[in-house]
């Protein structure tokens, strides 16, 4: 495909977020973001206090055709123009994963194109490719989602080597499960830091698990435990203290983040660290790694704000960057599997 231009369709269906957009890919230079469109769930499921698959499943199907409609329109595109169709094949909900999987399936197979099944998490962590100013490989990538924290060793496309990874919750699970205890409603995250900006972080002491573990591992469960004593221990009184808690929250998991990260740049020698996923739009994140960082001279990328939670941009860039690494990928095949849990350190790497 080298020096041929083609138009690259991404959707993303994993959890509460339907993304669709088109990627301009010539096979030589960096792919280009046209377009894309997201639908977030994350009203919908607020009665609910968390995801509820059925119900996710059944607004990827309402939405998914209507922000395709959307990128085209934007960009002046039809569906004909579409050259290959990239889809999230997981991990995530399988209901929600098998919404686009079948709608990119069936597109594919209508418009006689090839498609092609994307490991989300690829996705997340190849998102700053995205940005005016794109990292270079090698890296250690930090990836900070709802369901995952790990930090990879990453060589190229498709060259994952997995450093260290969370034993139990996830930092954005962490976020959102304090958050839940504070009475702050789901997604908790962006929340709890907002209020975290009003507190004392050093109003209430909060453990740091595994800090010391001489390991790249994470564990957080043991954090939302030491926030329920507290909340527990306030009662009444946890209104007067409710952002001094969430700072402190904040401060223990940023903390933990930060930490490992630079064990990972100082066991890796690495020089360039980038960071992806919903925790990645945290601020307090943003500003320690920043300061830990720049004392080490190490870099850190970030995808755009607007990017670092799902969305199909990533799918479609990841798509574009897997197809010129050429690892053979795209196929005619229409019959789709999702893969709910799939370690992204096993996904097909380049010939
Ligand atoms: O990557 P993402 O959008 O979805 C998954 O693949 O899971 O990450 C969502 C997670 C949620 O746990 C959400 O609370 C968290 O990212 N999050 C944040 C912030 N924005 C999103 N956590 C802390 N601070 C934020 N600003
Ligand atoms: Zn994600």
């Amino acid at each position: 495909m080298s020096g041929e231009s083609i138009l690259i369709l991404g959707i993303e269906s994993s959890c509460d977020e339907t993304g669709v957009a088109l990627v301009q890919s010539d096979g030589n230079s960096m792919p280009r973001l046209l377009a894309h469109a997201l639908h977030s769930q994350v009203e919908m499921h607020q009665a609910y206090g968390g995801v509820v698959p059925e119900l996710a499943s059944r607004d990827h199907i309402r939405r998914v055709l209507p922000l395709t409609s959307h990128v085209l329109a934007q960009t002046g595109h039809s569906l004909s123009d579409i050259d290959l169709v990239a889809y999230t094949r997981g991990p995530g909900l399988a209901g929600a994963l098998l919404v686009g999987a079948g709608v990119a399936c069936a597109l594919g197979a209508a418009l006689d194109r090839p498609v092609l099944g994307i490991h989300h998490l690829e996705g997340h962590l190849l998102s700053p490719f995205m940005s005016p100013d794109p990292p270079q490989f090698p890296f250690v990538a930090l990836l900070v989602s709802g369901g995952h924290t790990q930090l990879m060793r990453v060589d190229g496309v498709g060259q994952y080597e997995l450093l260290g990874e969370t034993i139990d919750d996830a930092a954005g699970e962490a976020f959102d499960k304090s958050a839940k205890l504070l009475g702050l409603g789901y997604p908790g995250g962006p929340a709890l830091s907002r209020l975290a900006e009003r507190g004392e972080a050093q109003a209430f002491k909060l453990p740091r698990p595994l800090l010391h573990s001489g390991n790249l591992d994470f564990s957080f469960a043991g954090l939302k435990t030491a926030v329920l004593t507290q909340v527990r221990k306030l009662g009444e009184d946890l209104k007067n203290h409710q952002a001094d808690l969430a700072a402190a929250t904040e401060a223990a998991i940023v903390e933990v983040l930060v930490n490992k990260s630079l064990k990972a740049m100082e066991a890796t020698g690495l020089g360039v660290l980038v960071v992806a996923g919903g925790v990645g739009a945290n601020r307090k994140l943003r500003e320690q790694l920043g300061q830990a960082c720049t004392k080490r001279q190490v870099r850190v990328h970030y995808p755009a704000l607007e990017l670092c939670s799902d969305n199909g941009a990533m799918i479609a860039m990841a798509a574009a960057m897997r197809m010129q690494s050429g690892i053979q990928p795209a196929s005619r095949h229409y019959g789709f599997d999702v893969l709910p849990r799939w370690p992204l350190d096993s996904i097909e790497r380049p010939a």
